[in-house]
């Protein structure tokens, strides 16, 4: 049975390693709080409940098959003492996180080595207390179609997430790039849920943060569409309007933000590749502003 330490028991980081615990791995959490037992609910079903382990000290790890990195972006440095007792060469690393620089974020704090495996997520899931979550909708991890990227995936065999492998994860993480640079900085610096998005010229903002991520996206080699900006634009349409995402929350708490990952990512791989983003550049030092 592999073993597999949870960096970060946040919203993603107790959902996923609930799963994990569903599947019958042995899973140790790593977080900044104790908590007893792991509890995932989701309307309409019997919550699952697993007595759990939780440290709060690297020094209480050893390194383990597999770990699962699951702090926010911005967060990453933080962990590095971590990541450091967490890693020996048999070790393979899972970063769960939203944005396309899955790697690049990591790869400072891991040895030269290290088996890094980037996962798209779409669970959308909140932590209502230390150890317990609330998910709805979907829960689906991506990953790419290598050996690591297969291992990752038989994981999760017999629970309730989804993993699953393809040989084009670029588009996959642009695509959700397309759903979170729009929606986290909208939401973020208006302070207003998902009915901002009914509000005169908000709709125009979102499609000019889409168009900037879809060329940049595109130049990176993503497969994106012409169909797909209005496509995600009638999806935020749908949301109800008391919808918020976890940048608007994060901002509501006083919390960092992970503009960065999210819209500050396309300002740099623009520059990269020629591609004016003048959208991007004035929302960033905005969201930045927001920093608490
Ligand atoms: N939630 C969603 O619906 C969702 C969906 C798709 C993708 N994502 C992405 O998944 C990633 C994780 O998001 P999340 O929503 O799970 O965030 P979160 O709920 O804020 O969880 C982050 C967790 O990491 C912990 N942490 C932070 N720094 C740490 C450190 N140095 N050492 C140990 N633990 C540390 C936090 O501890 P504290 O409890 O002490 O703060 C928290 O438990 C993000 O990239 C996010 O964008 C989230």
């Amino acid at each position: 049975m592999p073993q597999i330490l949870v960096i970060g028991p946040g919203a993603i980081g107790c959902a996923v390693g609930a799963a994990l615990i569903e599947a019958g791995h042995d899973v140790i959490f790593c977080g900044r709080q104790p908590f007893a037992r792991v509890c995932v609910h989701k309307a309409g079903e019997i919550a699952k409940t697993f007595p759990t382990r939780v440290v709060t000290s690297e020094r209480d790890i050893a390194p383990a098959d597999w770990a699962l990195l699951c702090v926010k972006a911005h967060q990453v440095p933080s962990a590095a003492a971590w990541l450091r007792a967490a890693i020996d060469p048999r070790t393979k690393l899972a970063v769960l996180q939203n944005g396309v620089e899955h790697r690049e974020r990591v790869e400072p704090f891991v040895p030269e080595n290290t088996v890094i495996v980037p996962v798209v997520v779409e669970l959308p899931v909140k932590r209502t207390a230390p150890g317990e979550v609330v998910w709805h909708r979907i829960a689906l991890l991506t990953v790419g179609g290598d050996l690591a990227g297969k291992e990752f995936c038989e994981l999760f065999t017999n629970s309730f997430v989804t993993a699953s492998a393809t040989d084009d994860l670029v588009t996959v993480a642009w695509k959700k790039l397309c759903l979170n640079a729009p929606g986290g900085a909208i939401l973020a610096l208006t302070g207003q849920p998902m009915r901002v998005f009914r509000k005169p010229g908000i709709p125009d903002v979102a499609r000019a943060i889409l168009r900037e991520c879809v060329a940049v996206g595109r130049a990176e080699g993503a497969k994106l569409d012409d169909g797909l900006i209005d496509r995600q634009m009638e999806a935020f349409m749908r949301q109800g309007p008391d919808e918020g995402n976890s940048m608007y929350a994060d901002r509501m708490a006083g919390r960092e933000l992970e503009w960065e990952a999210r819209n500050a990512v396309i300002m740099r791989k623009g520059a990269l590749h020629g591609i004016p983003t003048p959208v991007s550049a004035a929302l960033v030092p905005l969201l930045a502003a927001l920093s608490p």
